[in-house]
């Protein structure tokens, strides 16, 4: 027997409206992963993306959720819509807008979300530089990602208290009404570095408390950059003979100590340079007919051209062991 939810004595109890139509006929997790097909995108997640154990252990439990959620509404035991609005919290280039996109694809999947697109936004799309316009972006920009997921980047900048009539507070306020009132339509990703975001928590805790999960994405440890590495150059239809493998190896422990390292995102921009160098390599000998595997391989001197080991030799090379 079904108690409704929410009803009030002497009126009419309104069963609570599920926020996405359950089917009808799912009875199992089974059923539910069959019909959304939401198990490919969690596949997908694990095996293209290398490492954030952590974070994919955060999204099943969150899919987990929701396809329970689904059952429950095939029983009439809804109540609203779970609030699902997320906190990406990390350094640069470990995969952040890579799992916003997936989790939009499992949002959609799921039918939280009509479109399941993501609209990636920072600051400069929210807040306008004078009086009047801040109201009407922000606006805009939550009408393009309805139906999907508003991500926005570097969220902190929103809010800068030593700029006392900053419209960032403008902004900020909107998004709360609309990701209070419209939750079942919208995904709200905050993310940025985990220092500046829990300041900007501290000093907006309507923000957080409209956040329901938090997902902390680790540095990739060494042998994790050099298999995302692997992992890039195979889609590429590239790959490292087994000297660029070990020069590759150096380049990383060199780069990681550099400034401005940004983990996977530095594994792609290094790699766009080796292929440059083999190409200019390649094109250097005009009548050598390359076979495939010519063109496919990157050789050790395509990595030790980078400018990373001019720089270590002539510096601290010694300590570095080169
Ligand atoms: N775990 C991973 N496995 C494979 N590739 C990855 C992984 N994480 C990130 N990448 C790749 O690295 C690049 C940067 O990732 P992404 O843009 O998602 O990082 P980010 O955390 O959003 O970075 P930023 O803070 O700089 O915006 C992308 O090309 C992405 O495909
Ligand atoms: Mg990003």
């Amino acid at each position: 027997m079904h108690q409704p939810l929410y009803a009030i004595p002497g009126s009419t109890p309104v069963a609570p409206q599920p926020h996405a139509p359950a089917s009808p006929t799912a009875r199992t997790v089974a059923e539910v992963l069959a019909q959304s097909d939401v198990e490919a995108v969690l596949r997908e997640l694990d095996d293209e993306l290398v490492g954030l154990a952590p974070v994919k252990a955060r999204i099943r439990d969150i899919a987990a959720l929701l396809v329970i959620d689904k059952l429950r509404a095939a029983h009439g035991l809804a109540a609203q819509a779970p609030s699902l609005h997320m906190c990406f919290t990390g350094n640069p280039g470990t995969g952040k807008t890579t799992v916003a996109q997936r989790m939009a694809a499992i949002l959609h999947r799921l039918g939280y979300v009509r479109k399941g697109h993501l609209v990636a936004v920072t600051r400069d799309d929210l807040v306008g530089q004078y009086i009047g316009h801040t109201a009407p972006k922000t606006r805009e920009v939550l009408k393009r990602a309805m139906g999907g997921v508003l991500f926005i980047d570097e969220a902190y900048y929103l809010y800068r208290p030593e700029n006392e009539r900053d419209y960032g507070q403008e902004a900020i306020e909107i998004l709360l009404q609309v990701m209070e009132n419209q939750r079942d339509d919208l995904v709200v990703i905050l993310a940025g570095y985990a220092d500046r975001m829990a300041t900007f928590f501290q000093s907006n805790p309507g923000m957080n408390s409209r956040i329901a999960h938090h997902l902390a994405f680790p540095d990739y440890a060494a042998g994790e950059l050099m298999q995302i590495a692997r992992g890039m150059l195979a889609t590429q239809r590239y790959q490292l003979a087994p000297d660029a493998e070990q020069a590759f190896g150096r380049y990383l422990d060199l780069r990681v100590a550099q400034p401005h390292f940004a983990n996977a995102r530095s594994v792609r921009n290094a790699l766009d340079r080796a292929r440059l160098r083999q190409a200019s390599r390649l094109f250097a000998q005009r009548d050598r007919a390359w076979s495939a595997a010519d063109l496919q391989t990157l050789e050790a001197e395509d990595i030790l051209a980078s400018r990373l080991f001019q720089t270590a030799e002539t510096g601290h090379a010694a300590s570095l062991g080169l």
